[in-house]
């Protein structure tokens, strides 16, 4: 006993939702199948349950790829501002919380409930709960063994998503299924990661987690500047998130805990304005003051030493490690806490305009499980809802 569908979808994720829409839209019979409890658990908790849905600057430039123009077509036939249109046509309330950046102005929750209610709407079926077995290629499309009941279909789109958190449901069926068809497979890692650092690799910065600045970042030739976090097992926060997708094992990172304004200036400034202050009123002006204090107790400088008594050599090395701190990470926290899986199914064999298979016809891939991996900032829900959509269209 089988049942026939036009269009199967594994994976209830952006990516899945947005395909089966637009399928179901051309009224396509599809059925999306996803092994969690509930639908798009990663919508629920993104932007601390406000969803950074899009990203008004989502161009391929903010994308890695081994193939880096690969999402150009996607991203463009179904941009941002198309998102934003079907947001506003169903009375959903977002904001603007950084520049470009759009989250949800209540909850997460409306983008979810508003993707399922939209695509059961169109007649679209969700079986959740519902593990796939075995997936057999047949001449008018597919076979979908599954734990409910066997499946037929002439299209199959893949948006089971990659490896990230898995005790929200991630596996890498994905990628089996792009093996399976002899696709080839980018070597995965985390993306979008806090740092751990063990006792040695902190710089003597201890006893500072929960302590929040801002600082440039930089890993080989790439830099962002951002929020910067010291947590219980490292470090954290945007700036460390984005550096965390260009970072590789055993690289250091430079951390520059006052990018706009040189510690050397601020001290010639004081020295002529304020000639009593101390090094730590300098630090002051520049860090949070316990991250002062603890540079300078580091480098066993005491922080009450007038600025005035202070000979270059001290400068110098205040200023080397206020701007230029060198760390390596031990290692990154890992898919346990990544928000994104960088690498993936190859694009070289997809098409770009449609997603679909150059190498099996009817067979489609989406979402994160494509070697397409958005910075931090709403780009990589851009990409399920472009990707989604394109499939969509077509399968
Ligand atoms: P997604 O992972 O969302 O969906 C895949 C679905 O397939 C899941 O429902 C999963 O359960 C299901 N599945 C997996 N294996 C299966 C199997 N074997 N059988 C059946 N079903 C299976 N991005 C952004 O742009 N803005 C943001 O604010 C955030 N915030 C954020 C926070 C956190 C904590 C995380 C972990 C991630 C983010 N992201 C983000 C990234 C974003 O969540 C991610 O890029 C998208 O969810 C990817 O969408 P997909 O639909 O491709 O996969």
């Amino acid at each position: 006993m089988q049942t026939d569908f036009d269009v199967a979808i594994i994976g209830a994720g952006a990516a899945g939702l947005m395909a089966g829409i637009e399928a179901a839209k051309r009224g396509r019979r599809v059925v999306i199948i996803e092994h969690n409890p509930k639908p798009a658990e990663k919508i629920r908790i993104s932007g601390g349950g406000r969803c950074n849905f899009t990203n008004l600057d989502a161009a391929p430039k903010y994308y890695l790829s081994q193939n880096p123009h690969f999402a150009i077509s996607a991203l463009k036939r179904f941009s941002a501002h198309d998102f934003l249109i079907r947001l506003n046509q169903a009375k959903i309330e977002w904001m603007e919380k950084a520049p470009g950046q759009l989250f949800c102005r209540h909850s997460a929750l409306d983008i979810i409930n508003w993707l399922m209610s939209e695509f059961q709407s169109f007649g679209g079926q969700v079986w959740l709960l519902t593990k796939v077995t075995i997936l057999e290629k047949i001449s008018s499309g597919f076979i979908l063994r599954n734990t409910r009941q066997d499946i037929s279909c002439q299209s199959l789109i893949v948006a089971s998503g990659g490896l990230s958190i898995p005790k929200m449901g991630a596996t890498g069926l994905a990628y089996e299924i792009a093996r399976q068809f002899g696709h080839e497979l980018v070597p995965t890692r985390p993306g979008l990661v806090p740092f751990v650092m063990n006792e040695d690799s902190r710089g003597g910065l201890t006893g500072l987690a929960g302590l929040s600045t801002t600082a440039k970042v930089t890993c080989g030739d790439t830099a962002f500047t951002d929020g910067f976090l010291f947590t219980h097992r490292g470090l954290s926060g945007p700036s460390i998130l984005q550096i965390s997708s260009f970072w590789r094992e055993g690289l250091a990172i430079e951390i520059d805990f006052s990018p706009h304004q040189k510690l050397i200036d601020t001290a010639y400034q004081m020295v002529k304005l304020k000639p009593k202050s101390s090094l730590i009123g300098l630090m002051d002006t520049h860090l949070p003051h316990r991250l002062g204090l603890a540079m300078l107790e580091n480098l066993t400088i005491d922080p009450q030493k007038r600025l005035a008594e202070c000979g270059n050599k001290t400068m110098q090395i205040l200023s080397d490690r206020l701007h230029k701190l060198s760390l390596k990470p031990t290692s990154s926290e890992g898919y346990r806490t990544a928000e994104v899986t960088l690498g993936g199914i190859d694009t070289t064999t997809i098409s770009s305009k449609t997603m679909e298979s150059q190498i099996i016809s009817g067979l489609y891939f989406i979402g994160e499980c494509v070697d397409v991996t958005g910075y931090l900032g709403g780009y990589n829900f851009q990409w399920a809802w472009s990707s989604g959509w394109a499939a969509g269209q077509v399968a």
